[in-house]
């Protein structure tokens, strides 16, 4: 696989459902709604740091714009472009913000007018 860093938290960072420890109920429950196609608006994680909220997030966006799938219904990482391109951060359509650092009213309104606009690439903007 090609997602290489040398900080361990990204090395480690499970990259499907299936590797991340615990969330049980976390997982069936996002699974079960992307299965039903019942996808909400939002999603908010909270915890202290460290917990798998970015982790998770990241999982959620590959899930939601995977179009091909391997044995075990994980994203395939080798043979599917969308999940490929979250992985290694650079799908269009998946849009990461560091809410530490972008407390702005206009880093607000940078988001909102960003939404009006279809995603480009995936099946969904997140
Ligand atoms: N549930 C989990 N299962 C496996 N590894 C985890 C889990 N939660 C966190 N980690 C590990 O901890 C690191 C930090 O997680 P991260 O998603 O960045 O946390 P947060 O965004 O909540 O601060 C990740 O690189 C990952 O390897
Ligand atoms: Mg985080």
């Amino acid at each position: 696989m090609k997602h290489q860093s040398n900080i361990l938290a990204l090395k480690y960072r499970p990259l499907n459902f299936q590797d991340l420890i615990g969330q049980e109920y976390l997982v069936e429950t996002i699974q079960k709604s992307i299965e039903q196609n019942k996808i909400p608006n939002a999603y908010i994680f909270t915890g202290i740091r460290g917990v798998g909220k970015t982790t998770t997030a990241r999982i959620v966006a590959k899930m939601l714009n995977c179009t091909v799938f391997d044995k075990n219904n994980n994203p395939d990482l080798i043979n599917c472009e969308q999940a490929k391109a979250i992985t290694e951060d650079r799908h269009p359509d998946v849009i990461e913000i560091d809410a530490a650092s972008n407390t702005s009213v206009e880093n607000a309104r940078e988001i909102i007018e960003n939404v009006k606009y279809n995603p480009v690439l995936g099946k969904y903007k997140v």
